[in-house]
């Protein structure tokens, strides 16, 4: 069940699957916090991150028309490999490991 976020031995926990990531153009799984992206700059084209903004703590949202992630409460930009473009924030977003298994994305905090 792609939806049962436990680690597997590896430590990658599933958050869903590639079709989803298709349909919806990004995955956020509030329990991690992780916010999975489909991005064409980026190599591998699928990644994840922390979503929470190292500003204040707020969940930032993928813009995929603009390919950068926008924090909702005082307009923070991340680029789509998560380097910071815009503060107030000081720093970028924390990028966590991805892999793909059998259509199941997986990722490791
Ligand atoms: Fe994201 Fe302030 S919490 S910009």
């Amino acid at each position: 069940d792609a939806t049962n976020s436990s680690p597997r031995p590896d430590g990658f926990i599933p958050v869903g699957t590639i079709q989803e990531l298709d349909k919806k153009g990004s995955i956020f799984n509030s329990q991690l916090p992780a916010l999975i992206i489909h991005n064409s700059k980026n190599s591998p084209d699928i990644s994840a991150f922390n979503p929470t903004c190292p500003h204040a703590g707020c969940i930032v949202k993928w813009k995929a028309n603009k390919e950068e992630f926008i924090c909702p409460c005082h307009g923070s930009q991340f680029r789509a490999d998560g380097q910071l473009m815009k503060g107030p924030a000081h720093q970028g977003l924390k990028a966590y490991l991805t892999k793909v298994e059998a259509n199941i994305i997986l990722v490791k905090t």
